[in-house]
Parts: C-alpha cells; sequence; structure tokens
C-alpha cells in the first residue's frame, strides 16, 4: 500500500506538474539525496491546489494564500470619507464565483476561505492586500475578527485599495503610511508593516508590502538577508513581479513601467505612475529574488486571476480575487526520492 502511495505522488509530480530543470550534479546522480539540489523547485498546479517540492525543506506546511476580497462594508464612521471611497463602496458589493459563475459576496467568500482554512489545519493564512476596498474602520474590524476566530496563525500585507481613499491629496508613500498607521496597523500585530519575516516549520515568509508598485532600500535589505540565510522562503506580497509575457503594464521590475502606461489614474484619483518608472531598487530586488536559490516560489495579488509564471526556474503565482472565491491552499513539501525502477 506504501508503495502504491509513493508511485502515485510520483505520478502527480511527473505528469501533472510543471517540472524545474534539475541542476547537472542532480542529473549525474540522482539517487543519492546528497547530491539533490537543494535549489531545485518542482511543483504541481491543480486549483486552488499548489504542491511545492523541495529537497531543502524537511516537514510539509500547509499555507492558505488569499488576497483582494474587496470588502466594501462601512458604517457611520465613514461619513467624513464617503466622497473618496463612493465609487470603491459600489464596485464590488455583488460578485460572481470565479468557478462556478453562481452570485456570491466578497465577506461570504471571505468567510468561506478562512473556516475552510481551518477545517485544513492550515498552518498559516497570509492576506495579500485589497482585503478592503478603501480603509474602512467597520472593514478592517471585520478582517480582524474572522481571521482571529480561525485561530490559526495569520498574516497580512497591503494592497493599493487597503490604504486609498480615492481624490485624496499626496503621494503614494505618504498616503500609505497615512492610512496604514491610522487604519491598518491591527492588522499587522506589531509587525513592520513595510516588512517582515516569519518562519513556519522551518519555511522563510518574506511578507513585503509591494502596493506602492515599489520596493524601499529597507525592503532590499530585508529580501538580501533572507537570501543570504540560505534558509528555503517564500516571498508573498501584493504587485507581483515583472514576467516578461504577463498582459499587465505592470510588476515590480518591469521596464515598461511608468506614466504612459498608467491607464487607470484618473478613475482611482490618485497620483500618476512615475514618468521614470522603476528605480535601481526595483530593479536590484527583481535581480535578486529571481537569482535567489533558496527562493521557493512567490504569491502575489492584484490581478484578480489565477495563474503561474516561470522565472529562472521558479514558480511565481497570482491568485483569483477571494471577492470572486479565489484563494490557494499551498502545500509545501520535501521532495521525494527518485523511483529505483528508473
Ligand atoms: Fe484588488
Amino acid at each position: 500500500m506504501k508503495s502504491k502511495l509513493f508511485l502515485v505522488a510520483l505520478m502527480a509530480i511527473t505528469i501533472g506538474s510543471f517540472v524545474a530543470p534539475y541542476s547537472a550534479s542532480a542529473k549525474h546522480d540522482r539517487s543519492k539525496k546528497s547530491q539533490r539540489a537543494e535549489s531545485e523547485v518542482v511543483f504541481s498546479y491543480n486549483i486552488p491546489s499548489v504542491k511545492i517540492y523541495s529537497a531543502a525543506v524537511a516537514d510539509t506546511t500547509r499555507l492558505f494564500v488569499v488576497s483582494d476580497t474587496h470588502l466594501w462594508v462601512s458604517d457611520q464612521r465613514e461619513e467624513p470619507y464617503r466622497s473618496y471611497s463612493k465609487r470603491m463602496a459600489a464596485a464590488y458589493n455583488k460578485t460572481t464565483h470565479y468557478a462556478t459563475g453562481a452570485p456570491t459576496t466578497p465577506e461570504k467568500e471571505f468567510r468561506a476561505t478562512i473556516a475552510l482554512a481551518k477545517k485544513q489545519k492550515a498552518d498559516a493564512i497570509v492576506l495579500l492586500g485589497d482585503m478592503v476596498s478603501y480603509p474602512s474602520e467597520r472593514g478592517v474590524e471585520i478582517v480582524q475578527e474572522v481571521m482571529n476566530s480561525a485561530n490559526i496563525p495569520w498574516y497580512y500585507t497591503c494592497g493599493n485599495h487597503d490604504w486609498h481613499y480615492e481624490g485624496m491629496e499626496g503621494d503614494r508613500l505618504t498616503l500609505r503610511k497615512t492610512w496604514r498607521d491610522k487604519r491598518l496597523l491591527p492588522l499587522f500585530s506589531g509587525k513592520n508593516p513595510d516588512g517582515y519575516v516569519v518562519d513556519v516549520n522551518g519555511v522563510q515568509l518574506l511578507i513585503l508590502d509591494t502596493s506602492t508598485y515599489d520596493v524601499l532600500p529597507e525592503q532590499l535589505a530585508l529580501t538580501k538577508r533572507v537570501i543570504a540565510s540560505g534558509k528555503p522562503f517564500i516571498l508573498l506580497m501584493h504587485i507581483p513581479l515583472y514576467s516578461p509575457g504577463r498582459r499587465v503594464s505592470y510588476g515590480i521590475g518591469n521596464p515598461n513601467w511608468g506614466a504612459d502606461g498608467d491607464t487607470g489614474y484618473k478613475i482611482e484619483r490618485r497620483e500618476r505612475w512615475p514618468a521614470e518608472g522603476h528605480t535601481p531598487t526595483d530593479y536590484e530586488f527583481y535581480e535578486a529574488v529571481t537569482s535567489a536559490p533558496n527562493l521557493l516560489a512567490s504569491f502575489s495579488g492584484h490581478v484578480h486571476t489565477n495563474g503561474v509564471d516561470i522565472i529562472n526556474g521558479k514558480p511565481h503565482f497570482t491568485v483569483e480575487a477571494n471577492a470572486r472565491g479565489g484563494y490557494y491552499e499551498v502545500l509545501i513539501l520535501p521532495l521525494p526520492e527518485p523511483s529505483k525502477n528508473k
């Protein structure tokens, strides 16, 4: 029975998976565990299930990744801000489930997703931003209430809508700091909102706020420390990394990002993206992450679409909006030894 299960596991990897290339040393003798490349990542992708196998991982870890719930609820405390939140308060009132097409709502999907994570005994839940459509106090309270009721460690980073009141004066860095401090801090549970690292069963979760489309020098420095540690890590953030071929005009490190490609600044009533595009820090971050041997994968939101891009053999996932029922259940597993029959 045991060998049957093992075969099924191997078939799942070799038939139903995208397989990253093995290193040269692993090709010469894959039967010796010591020669399995620790940078090797094998994964399967069967929405909403993601499985990531690595020789650098000793234990099995189950994560739930949730993004873009876009809760729009607010109460009388929102009155002074209605002129800034009016459009987004009407944007996601009713949604359709991405898989079934059934009518639903962001709050219903959020509660169902977190209940499922609890049922599945997830080791951690990571929220990748746009949990609210604007920084409504009631919306933030609902996120807290639902997450705390699950009794599972949970972690949060901002999306661009979490701190954005449309039409409010100010540049994106200032507005993010203002509304993070005023409304969103409870969701960070004392962590540094710019970025932080948590260890879950030996896997480092590097959780960064990329909601301004930029990476700060301090965030790059934190990333370099995680890479230098040599421990396996997963990068989690709102705005994804640039991926050549993805049909969007943004992504950290996108050489074409900037004012000319910004089609949303008028309707969102915000500062236009900078004419000069990304900073040297953004490009350095992109290079560091995409060449990191200890990177297992990245997960991002913002695009409201399920997808995976392979960059230098590593998978970079985007997740469908939780407002439409999207989430990933991610299993991180030790890489099985190759079959002795081959
Ligand atoms: Fe969103």
